[in-house]
């Protein structure tokens, strides 16, 4: 097992993690959903979680069972529709709205010299964390464009720790959505999720709340 004092980075998925923008796509994706005629359930927006934006919409597509009615033309316009409804929800972000306790959490891991990734899906992910003020505490940001496969794929954390120039076992991947925990545990990090402990069921940490991730209550649930 991975010892607390092994760990030299972190790669962080950001909506959800360090910004409440889950709720976001949420709005914009239940108006794709209500546009195509899916009905949308707490359920489907679970599941949309860490999923690429093209690969989101052909869930929602699917769910209400109309995958063939669209042509890929008609597929980018509604992605590209919903990608701008979002713009507008988060250019309304402010430092504000880092999830309690991350700036702490980022402040900290920064002040002991912890190296620091973005390994999200998001093609927004420079925007939000510009709005947030947060751009100077990461070396990197993985691009998602240049990504061969999405979540539950390894590739993107894998990508992640590279950034960090870190071997995997040294880094921890901090996630809110079961297909990041996935890619986490196969890019070989300690996955710790946020959330509720069912839907993660898969993470080697879990903490409930962003409030309570901290360096000493990691260091608690690892061994030293
Ligand atoms: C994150 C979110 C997903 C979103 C994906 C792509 O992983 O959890 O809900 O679909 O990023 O985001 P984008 O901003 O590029 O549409
Ligand atoms: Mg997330």
């Amino acid at each position: 097992m991975t010892k607390f004092s092994d760990i030299k980075g972190f790669a962080f998925d950001l909506d959800g993690v360090i910004a409440d923008t889950a709720r976001f796509h949420g709005q914009a994706w239940h108006q794709t959903a209500d546009e195509v005629g899916t009905t949308w359930t707490e359920e489907l927006a679970e599941s949309l979680k860490g999923i690429s934006r093209m690969d989101s919409l052909q869930l929602i597509l699917d769910h209400g069972d109309h995958a063939d009615s669209f042509s890929e033309k008609d597929k980018e316009l509604l992605a590209t529709k919903k990608n701008l409804n979002y713009q507008k929800l988060i250019e309304t972000l402010t430092p504000e709205d880092i999830l309690p306790g991350m700036l702490e959490f980022i402040r900290s891991a920064d002040d002991n010299g912890y190296k620091m990734s973005i390994a999200s899906a998001s093609k927004n992910a420079p925007l939000i964390l510009k709005q947030l003020g947060l751009t100077e505490y990461f070396v990197g940001i993985v691009d998602p464009a240049t990504l061969h496969a999405g979540k539950p794929d390894p590739e993107i954390f894998v990508r992640a720790a590279e950034v960090l120039g870190l071997a995997p076992t040294a880094v921890i991947g901090l996630e809110d959505s079961s297909a990041g925990i996935d890619s986490i545990n196969g890019a070989g990090q300690v996955s710790l999720g946020i959330g509720d402990d069912k839907v993660l069921s898969k993470a080697t940490l879990n903490f409930k709340q962003t409030s309570l991730v901290t360096l000493e209550n990691i260091k608690n649930k690892m061994t030293n």
